[in-house]
């Protein structure tokens, strides 16, 4: 499938790096480019050949927000009638690999929102994070208002959303948004590094570990820790679960088969 918005590219035969690609207005996210990263996400974790997922942007932004040139025309009846974001950008949760976000630049607004819908979020040391919503006379509409606490707490998300700062690389690792900052040259090297080592691993347990972390952010602990006990438990039937332990047990490489 070709693309206008978005670039796709095959990394070690298993990992599917998915690039936005608006560079004249910053990777500006408009329904063009959501439409094309929803279609290639599906397809990717449809592909059984596919371990996980790296989305990235640019050296100078991952996504500088929502496009504002579209949404400065929008209605009320626009924005709700046209069920604007949950329309189109919300298949990124219902992928069940990995998502790893590589970020560099800016992740402004829908930026920083979408790269919270990733999994985990390495970043470069130029990354610049922020829901600078407040400015354009809106909130942050693509679940910032609730990711960004989750991930960095009340008091810090509140500074975001009211004043409308950006947090810089080494701030958003203090914070727990990110999970590693690495220097600018090295970040696709490092989230192509990750990807492959997750995509070494048994496919069912790390599509059931993604599943389990995200139960933390929905119902209460006893709930989650009963799914997570559930989904451990039947692990045990799994090909994979026996070759890692064997192969652990006898000192040797396991060789998983997704099964
Ligand atoms: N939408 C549309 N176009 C955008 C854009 C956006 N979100 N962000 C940047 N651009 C465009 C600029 O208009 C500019 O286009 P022209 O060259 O045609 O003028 C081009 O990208 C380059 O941008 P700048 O010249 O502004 O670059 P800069 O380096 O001086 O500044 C920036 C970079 C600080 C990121 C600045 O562009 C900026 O503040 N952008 C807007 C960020 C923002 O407010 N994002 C939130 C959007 S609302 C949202 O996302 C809602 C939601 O929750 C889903």
């Amino acid at each position: 499938m070709s693309y206008e918005c978005i670039t796709t590219r095959i990394e070690g035969d298993k990992v599917a790096v998915i690039t936005l690609n608006r560079p004249k207005a910053l990777n500006a996210l408009n329904d063009q480019l959501m439409d094309e990263l929803g279609a290639a996400l599906k397809g990717f974790d449809a592909d059984p050949a596919i371990g996980c997922i790296v989305l990235t942007g640019s050296e100078k932004a991952f996504a500088a927000g929502a496009d504002i040139t579209v949404m400065a025309k929008f209605s009320f009846a626009d924005a709700y009638k046209g069920d604007f974001i949950t329309r189109n950008w919300e298949t990124i949760r219902s992928i069940r690999k990995p998502v790893i976000a590589a970020v560099s630049g800016f992740a402004l607004g829908g930026g920083c929102e979408l790269a919270m819908m990733c999994d985990f979020i390495i970043a470069a040391d130029n990354a610049k994070f922020g829901q600078p919503e407040i400015k354009l006379g809106i909130i942050p509409g693509a679940g910032g208002t609730q990711r960004l606490p989750r991930a960095v707490g009340k008091a810090k998300a509140m500074d975001l959303a009211l004043t409308g700062r950006m947090m810089d690389a080494a701030e958003a690792e203090r914070a727990g948004l990110v999970s590693r900052v690495v220097p600018l040259d090295k970040l696709q090297d490092e989230a192509l590094g990750a990807a492959l080592q997750i995509c070494a691993f048994s496919q069912i347990a790390t599509m059931a570990a993604k599943e389990a972390v995200n139960r933390a952010f929905e119902g209460t602990l006893a709930d989650g820790i009963m799914f997570e006990r559930r989904l451990f438990h039947a692990l045990f039937a799994t090909t994979d679960q026996k070759e890692g332990m064997d192969a652990f047990v006898n000192k040797r490489a396991a060789h998983f088969t997704h099964q």
